[in-house]
C-alpha cells in the first residue's frame, strides 16, 4: 500500500491536536516529520493511504486511541537513569521517612513509569533498605498512559541496553535481583511483589485515596504546556501525603509555576501543607 507523502496543513493540525486530546502532549507543529514518520507504520498495518482517512479510524474505533497513544509517546528510561537522584533516595529520604515514620508503610509512586525501569530501581533500593531495616515496608505505584510499555513492566522482562546498563552500572544489584530468562532478565518476585503497573493520564486526577510520600514524576512534565504542566502537577499535589517529596527530571523545573511544592533541592521538591493563591 502506498501512503501519501504530501499531507494538507488542516489533516496535519488535526492529528496534532488529536495528540494533545488524548494525551496532553504539546506537539509543536515543527514536530510534524517525527509525528508523520511514527504513523506512517500505523498506517502500512491498516492499510491506509491516507492520513485523514486514519483520522477517521480514530474517531470511529475507540480502541485505535489506545495504539495511537503508544505510537506518540516518546518512552525512552534506564535503571537508575540521573544517579543523584538515586544517591539522595538511599542516602537521604529513605532513612529520613523510616526515622519519622516507624510503623507505617512507604508510598511510592512512579508516575510516568514507562517500561517499568525506574519503579524496579526504587523496588532494588527499598529491598536493600529493608535487608538493614527488617521492619521496613513499601509499596510502588507505578503508571502510565501508554499500555504497551506497562505490559513490559508488568511483565519484568528485560533485554537489550535497558538492562546491559544496569549490569554495568550496579553490577551488585544487576546479579541480586535478576536471573536470566528467555534471552533476556526477568526481575526477581520479592520485587515484582511491591510493584503495581496501572494505567493512569496524568491529566486526570488519580481514583482512591492514595497519599504518596515520594512520587518521581520525571520526563514528562516536558512534553506538556505550561497550563498542562500546572494540571498535572495540581493532581499528582492531591494524590501526595502533606510534606510528601516530589522528584522532577533533569530538564525540568518547577520554579516559574506556583503549584503548591517547595523547593528543596534541584530536582527535589516538597509538597506544602496549603497551597496559597
Ligand atoms: C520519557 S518517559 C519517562 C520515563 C521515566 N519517568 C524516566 O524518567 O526515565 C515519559 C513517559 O511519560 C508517559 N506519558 C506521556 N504523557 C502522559 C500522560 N498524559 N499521562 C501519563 N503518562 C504519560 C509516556 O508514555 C512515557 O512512557
Amino acid at each position: 500500500m502506498d501512503i501519501e507523502n504530501e499531507i494538507d496543513v488542516a489533516t496535519q493540525r488535526a492529528l496534532l491536536d488529536k495528540v494533545h486530546r488524548h494525551t496532553g502532549i504539546h506537539m509543536a507543529e515543527r514536530k510534524w516529520t517525527l509525528l508523520q514518520g511514527r504513523l506512517r507504520r500505523r498506517l502500512q498495518a491498516l492499510e491506509l493511504g491516507r492520513y485523514r482517512d486514519y483520522l477517521a479510524v480514530l474517531d470511529e474505533r475507540p480502541d485505535e486511541v489506545s495504539a495511537f497513544i503508544n505510537l506518540v509517546t516518546t518512552n525512552e528510561t534506564s535503571f537508575f537513569r540521573t544517579p543523584r537522584i538515586w544517591d539522595h533516595f538511599w542516602q537521604q529520604l529513605l532513612p529520613e521517612w523510616y526515622r519519622q515514620h516507624h510503623g507505617a508503610t512507604l508510598q511510592l509512586w512512579s508516575a510516568a513509569a514507562s517500561t517499568g525501569e525506574e519503579a524496579y530501581s526504587m523496588a532494588m533500593l527499598c529491598e536493600e533498605f529493608r535487608e538493614r531495616h527488617p521492619a521496613f515496608k513499601y509499596q510502588i505505584l507505578a503508571t502510565d498512559i501508554a499500555s504497551d510499555v506497562l505490559a513490559v513492566g508488568k511483565s519484568g522482562h528485560y533485554q537489550g541496553k535497558s538492562i546491559e546498563g544496569l549490569r554495568r552500572g550496579r553490577p551488585e544489584l544487576f546479579a541480586k535481583y535478576f536471573q536470566a530468562s528467555g534471552g533476556g532478565y526477568l526481575v526477581a518476585p520479592s520485587l515484582r511483589a511491591h510493584v503495581v503497573f496501572r494505567e493512569h493520564h496524568l491529566h486526570r486526577r488519580l481514583d482512591g485515596a492514595s497519599r504518596f510520600d515520594i512520587t518521581l514524576l520525571r520526563n514528562v512534565l516536558i512534553y506538556f504546556d505550561e497550563q498542562g504542566q500546572c494540571n498535572v502537577l495540581e493532581n499528582v499535589r492531591r494524590a501526595m501525603a502533606p510534606a510528601g517529596v516530589l522528584v522532577i527530571g533533569e530538564s525540568e523545573s518547577l520554579t516559574r509555576l506556583n503549584v503548591g511544592f517547595d523547593f528543596e533541592l534541584p530536582l527535589i521538591y516538597r509538597r506544602q501543607e496549603r497551597v496559597h493563591a
